[in-house]
């Protein structure tokens, strides 16, 4: 049947796309903060992955400590792209630690596995292994008063294929909202809990017993980035749970268009790993999606998170 051979009434499109400006057209994609001074980069080269999220940094060695100058360019270079990415690295546990550590303190995780420290936290997705949690858009650890501020990865064995992690952008995110929803969300509040992200994987007690370690906790449905005042959408499909003050149904509709946010190809990156990659992310401006798509084959990460601050 060719296009002619249509009948007049069938329908081209759905018979209604729904009108409030999320779904199609072009992306406001501001990658920094309008009066955000631009300079060259000294000490390393920056290439770019994706528009407003994502860059390699290329011609250091993170083995080696970071000089103040270096540890200057690589913060700034991280609250410009959100998500930096260092090929062949292959740092011990230690030396994922210590570089960390150039950002503040670390958190430890006690709803993870651990690694070889209670810092590293350990993800090793194989045949009859753990399940797992991160095939869904998120920010870690929200749940928490404060929630890191970052996250340093390595992947120290990975799949023949498959394995990506996307990372989204939640200042493009928020800029590319409708009207309608920002005056909804400006100055609203949510609630954050655990479990709705871990309850499949855990047994009453030990829920039970986190859930007096971890009550759900509230922050704003829109933050602002401390560094770069950039407002950002910090809502999140793991650990959001409600909008305070909204009527239950409204408020499920309105979090799960915000979450919709983060399937926007245009506000995204997506990383292709090798054994001895590092991801760094700012975890206050992103979330990210680790791609389930490898089957029994094993991959496994190595994750060191740096505490953050009381999102505002
Ligand atoms: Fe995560």
């Amino acid at each position: 049947m060719s296009v002619t051979d249509v009948p007049p009434t069938t329908p081209l499109r759905p018979a209604r796309i729904p009108d409030d400006g999320l779904y199609e057209g072009r992306r406001l994609l501001r990658r920094t903060p309008d009066d955000w001074q631009e300079r060259p980069y000294e000490l390393f080269e920056v290439v770019p992955q994706a528009a407003t999220i994502g860059a390699e940094i290329r011609g250091i060695d993170l083995a080696r400590p970071l000089s103040a100058h270096l540890r200057a360019e690589l913060d700034r270079a991280l609250l410009e792209w959100k998500v930096l990415f260092f090929r062949g690295q292959h740092l011990t546990a230690e030396r994922q630690r210590a570089f960390a550590r150039n950002w503040g303190e670390l958190e430890t995780n006690p709803l993870l596995e651990r690694g070889d420290s209670d810092e590293v936290v350990r993800f090793d997705k194989s045949a009859g292994g753990t399940p797992s949690f991160e095939n869904v858009w998120h920010t870690d650890v929200t749940f928490r008063e404060r929630p890191a501020m970052g996250a340093v990865l390595q992947l120290r064995e990975v799949p023949p294929s498959g394995g990506d992690t996307l990372w989204a952008d939640m200042a493009a995110a928020y800029d590319n909202l409708p009207r309608w929803v920002t005056e909804r969300i400006d100055g609203a509040v949510a609630e954050h809990d655990f479990l709705p992200g871990f309850r499949r994987f855990y047994g009453p007690e030990r829920l039970a017993r986190w859930q007096e370690s971890f009550p759900p906790v509230t922050h704003p449905v829109v933050r602002r980035h401390p560094a770069t005042g950039r407002r950002m959408l910090f809502v999140n499909a793991s650990f959001t749970t409600r909008i305070l003050g909204m009527e239950q149904g409204e408020s499920d509709r309105l979090l799960r268009l915000l979450f919709q946010q983060a399937h926007v190809p245009e506000f995204q990156v997506r990383f292709r790993w090798q054994a001895g990659d590092i991801a760094f992310w700012d975890n206050r401006a992103t979330q990210h999606y680790a791609v389930a798509d490898y089957g029994d084959a094993r991959r496994v990460a190595e994750r060191v998170a740096i505490a953050g601050d009381r999102p505002h």
